[in-house]
């Protein structure tokens, strides 16, 4: 890091004003910058907002305000006699929690994104790999309403992430099943809806003992979920594929659209395209004619040409978008806007990447999609911070290992300028699991940010026949989809089998076996060669002494899994080979579960380069000085404050990517000498309080500085965002380091003391300290630091004006901040409708010539004689004048099992007398259409309903209205 000092105090000019924050921070050496952890961590707070992500279509409403939620399953009794079998597997009747009526009164309101796995303690007799904590069953339900406007059109739900096996219900319906944590659950509701006054239920099942990882994957409905309202013709879900290629003549925007027609007859349509440069310019259009058959697809192409479009690199994502619209019967009635990115890739066998013809290394990251706190409900501001630490670093790419990210990750990437190698879950080519490999690669096609798609990652049957067969299989459906980006597969041994999957895939992917790249690039010298993974090294942030018993880890870069090798020369490696394209260091961050080398009491990683929280690691200094070139960069471990070590010779280690460097005690030269770029520069200092300080020369200039001092004993806590503004659209979210200043107001590395904190204006979605031993709860007010510092994720209230942290230790001036919450719209949200009891489903008896006993019952055999009719339905008239039976029984709600409700028929036509559990409750005697009311008596039921319906000669009849419950 570059300790500039005019730098340093603009910033925390900034600071101050902006946030208001105490007189106790004052300007400290140390104290700024971009956050390395080679000196101070402390990033000076921007002043910019995430910008919205883009709207791609416009038919989608969230829906994530007002479920309700079950932990634990809940299975409903099996029917026992014949009737009720009969209807038990009839559609719209599914059982249980999932049925139309279910009682569901004492659930848990919640929001989504929920990961319920980051509320439960960590106990040792659950899954080490997952993180010590029991994941489970869990159910959720929601009602909502669809206006008759929307009758005749499409509607589906999108769950983007369900963790992690699913079952949708729609009305009763089992409408989709989910193998897939990763995939998205694209759920059809058109045939099932209702619409109206009567709500749509919809009932989730998810199974999160269900494991598809050896890591965190959580549990629950954890990214963004949507209603979809199209019209009757419209462009199907992910239905533009919209990728420009550079062909002999030039750039061109291929587009092909997937029609979708789920009304009654053919339709002709038009669809135009238009290609809209970053600056909003126009620069070409196209227009073809289509056909979609009903309740099928159809299929129109066009091409857009353009001459010389301004090219996305990792350096300059210049983003133009591609505009699809829909016109049918002169309207328009659907429209896309996709954002692309004009590139090329081409991976070469002696040299590695090119991107628009230029060499790219690959300095990548494997990623989960966990975070301190919040679990794998991370919101989209989140990943847009942690994707920022990864740039400040010089990090270009990134592996979604092993599965597909959210959809905002990769937009994300595509904006800020990362590469992606985008990874199917499941090694499996049959149908179930090749569909979630077809859906990644349909949904994913268009980003310009991905480059690279891998089958699986480290499959035993990677060295076998069937292993070869598989891949063939999963390489042929990705090319069918695209054909422009090449894919791999993550391989961790078998490379020289007789048969073994290097031999059908484009890119070899190296896991590790860094041993292996010369021998390998040798036997096969047409084969472009990747490290897909690397490293696994071991770091605790702010350890600098390993210590076995505590299962700390020493962060100067010395240790490292039996198959990685350090981040040091791991990289090495990689940079010496001009045929490697480059790497992915396993990890960017920190991810709870996997512990390696340990186990319990562990339960997060050890791997990141950055903790759980996003706090930088010594590791993070030495990657930015391999992969920036620009700003000359350095950094110093340890940090210079070690009580009771005086005298003792410290080990300092200086990471840069300028050629030498001086290291100064209070000021006194105590080393000197060249820095290699890759391995950093060593000295041994014997330790005396004061402030250690490296410069960086280049030549006869000193270009960057970084320095630690002594901190003496904390005195106050200090708070510090990432941004001092936030979006107050209600889901805007960062991180807020919590952390001790001394009297002079330097930070405590040492420190490891309780905190409480409070917030107005948000609210606290999670805590963290990036201490993989620690079991203390990720939600709440309270976290103590880990090695000086704790991180509160903070997430805006929908609307402006402030938001307020103050936090508080015993014994230390509490510390308060606040922040801007600026003007932003809130995410529409599809109403929840409150709870409602209807009675929907009846019996009914065939005409009867004479009034029949309130008795009367079909045979539980017989499963015809007597109709199954649902409320509101008219029944037809007679020639002469009958009596029919309607037969229904009612569960009530537990609150009103306790003090009995009232039935309230909205309409009912002919005249009725009513019985409930065989007495007589109420009489209509007008046989015109009107409602009738009658009290429901106390008691958990079942409840008899008997309706007696006559009807005169020629006169409709029946329960013609709605049947409420109250
Ligand atoms: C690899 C694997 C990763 C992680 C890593 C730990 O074998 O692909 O998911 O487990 O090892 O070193």
């Amino acid at each position: 890091m570059t300790i500039d000092r005019r730098g340093l105090l603009a910033g925390t000019a900034v600071l101050g004003a902006a946030l208001s924050v105490r007189p106790v921070v004052a300007a400290t050496p140390g104290v700024g910058g971009d956050g390395g952890a080679g000196a101070l961590p402390m990033p000076v707070p921007s002043d910019l907002l995430p910008e919205p992500l883009p709207v791609i279509d416009r038919n989608r409403t969230r829906m994530e305000r007002g479920w309700l939620f079950h932990e634990g399953d809940v299975v409903p009794p099996r029917p026992q006699g014949h009737h009720e079998t009969y209807l038990s597997v009839k559609a719209g009747n599914a059982p249980g929690a999932a049925a139309l009526d279910y009682d569901d009164g004492d659930w848990a309101a919640v929001d989504l994104p929920h990961d319920w796995a980051s509320f439960q303690p960590f106990v040792e007799t659950a899954n080490v790999s997952q993180g010590y904590r029991a994941r489970g069953i869990g159910w959720y339900r929601r009602r909502f309403r669809l206006d008759p406007a929307d009758r005749g059109g499409r509607l589906e739900l999108h769950f983007d992430g369900i963790a992690t096996h699913a079952q949708v219900w729609i009305n009763g319906n089992l409408a989709a099943r989910s193998w897939s944590g990763y995939s998205a659950v694209i759920v059809d509701l058109t045939p099932f809806a209702t619409f109206g006054d009567e709500a749509n239920v919809v009932a989730i099942r998810v199974d999160a003992d269900a494991m598809e990882g050896w890591w965190y994957e959580g549990a629950g409905i954890y990214r963004h979920v949507w209603l979809v309202r199209r019209a009757p013709v419209s462009i199907a879900t992910d239905g533009v594929h919209c990728d420009p290629r550079k062909g002999p003549d030039g750039w061109h925007v291929p587009v092909t659209v997937t029609l979708d027609n789920v009304g009654p007859e053919a339709a002709a349509v038009t669809v135009g395209a238009a290609l809209i440069a970053p600056d909003g310019r126009r620069l070409g259009g196209a227009l073809a004619a289509g056909r979609a058959p009903p309740l099928d697809t159809g299929q129109v192409t066009l091409d857009l040409p353009v001459a010389d479009p301004a090219l996305w690199s990792v350096d300059r994502p210049q983003l133009h978008r591609v505009v699809v619209r829909l016109e049918h019967g002169g309207r328009a009635v659907d429209e896309r806007s996709v954002p692309v990115g004009f590139r090329t890739i081409r991976f070469d066998p002696d040299r590695g990447l090119f991107v628009n013809d230029r060499p790219v290394k690959l300095k990548g990251v494997c990623l989960h999609q966990d975070h301190a706190g919040v679990g794998v409900a991370v919101p989209d501001s989140l990943h847009q911070w942690r994707l920022e630490r990864l740039k400040a670093m010089g990090c270009n790419a990134i592996r979604c290992s092993h599965n597909a990210p959210a959809p905002e990750f990769l937009h994300l990437c595509d904006r800020m300028g990362f590469l992606v190698m985008n990874e199917n879950r499941i090694f499996n080519p049959s149908p179930d699991y090749l569909a979630q490999l077809e859906w990644l690669v349909r949904r994913d096609r268009n980003h310009p940010s991905v480059m690279l798609w891998s089958v699986f990652n480290e499959e035993p049957m990677q060295g076998t026949p069937a292993g070869v067969e598989m891949v063939r299989r999963m390489v042929a459906a990705v090319k069918r989809l695209d054909d422009s980006r090449p894919v791999t597969a993550a391989m961790n041994g078998s490379f020289y089998e007789p048969r073994n999957v290097s031999q059908v895939v484009d890119v070899m992917g190296f896991n590790y076996f860094q041993a292996d790249y010369d021998r390998f690039h040798a036997a096969n010298p047409r084969l472009p060669v990747t490290s897909s993974e690397d490293t696994s090294a071991y770091q605790t942030r702010g350890a600098f002494r390993t210590d076995e018993a505590a299962h700390i880890h020493t962060s100067y870069d010395e240790e490292a899994a039996d198959w990685g090798g350090t981040h040091r020369a791991t990289w090495k490696r990689i940079a010496e080979r001009a045929f490697v394209a480059g790497g992915f260091v396993w990890t960017g961050f920190d991810y709870h579960g996997e512990p390696t080398p340990h186990a319990w009491p562990t339960v997060s990683s050890f791997f990141g380069i950055m903790d759980l929280c996003g706090f930088p690691k010594t590791a993070f200094d030495i990657h930015r000085a391999h992969w920036t070139d620009d700003p000359p960069v350095v950094s110093i471990a340890p940090h210079w404050t070690w009580p009771g070590r005086e005298g003792e010779p410290i080990k300092v280690f200086v990471a840069s990517n300028v050629p030498r460097a001086v290291l100064r005690l209070d000021g006194k030269i105590v080393g000197e000498g060249p820095v290699d770029r890759i391995m950093g520069a060593e000295w041994t200092v014997p330790y005396r309080p004061g402030r250690i300080e490296v410069e960086a020369w280049d030549g006869d200039r000193i270009v960057a500085r970084a320095a630690h001092e002594t901190a003496g004993p904390p005195v106050a806590l200090r708070l510090t965002p990432a941004r001092v503004r936030m979006r107050g659209d209600g889901e805007d979210a960062q991180g807020v380091t919590i952390d001790t200043i001394d009297a002079r107001g330097r930070h405590v590395p040492t420190a490891n003391l309780p905190t409480r904190f409070t917030v107005e204006g948000g609210s606290i979605i999670g805590v963290g300290n990036g201490d993989p031993n620690s079991h203390e709860p990720e939600k709440g007010q309270a976290r103590r630091l880990f090695n000086g510092l704790a991180q509160i994720i903070v997430q805006s209230a929908a609307g402006t004006g402030p938001l307020c942290i103050r936090a508080e230790a015993d014994g230390l001036r509490p510390a308060a901040i606040t922040m801007r919450r600026v003007a932003a719209p809130v995410p529409a949200q599809v109403a929840a409708m409150a709870d409602e009891s209807l009675v929907r489903n009846w019996r009914r008896s065939p005409r009867l010539a004479a009034r029949p006993e309130p008795t009367l019952t079909p045979a539980d055999g017989d499963n015809n004689s007597w109709d199954l009719v649902r409320s509101g339905t008219v029944t037809l008239a007679d020639p002469v004048r009958g009596w029919r039976v309607y037969r229904s029984r009612v569960v009530p709600r537990r609150r009103l099992a306790a003090r009995g409700g009232t039935i309230t028929f909205e309409q009912v036509t002919g005249i009725a007398g009513l019985w409930v559990d065989g007495r007589p409750v109420a009489t209509k005697p007008d046989p015109t259409p009107g409602p009738l009311t009658a009290p429901l008596p106390a008691g958990e039921g079942p409840h008899v309903l008997v309706l007696i319906v006559e009807a005169a000669p020629g006169r409709e009849s029946g329960i013609t209205g709605l049947v409420r419950v109250r």
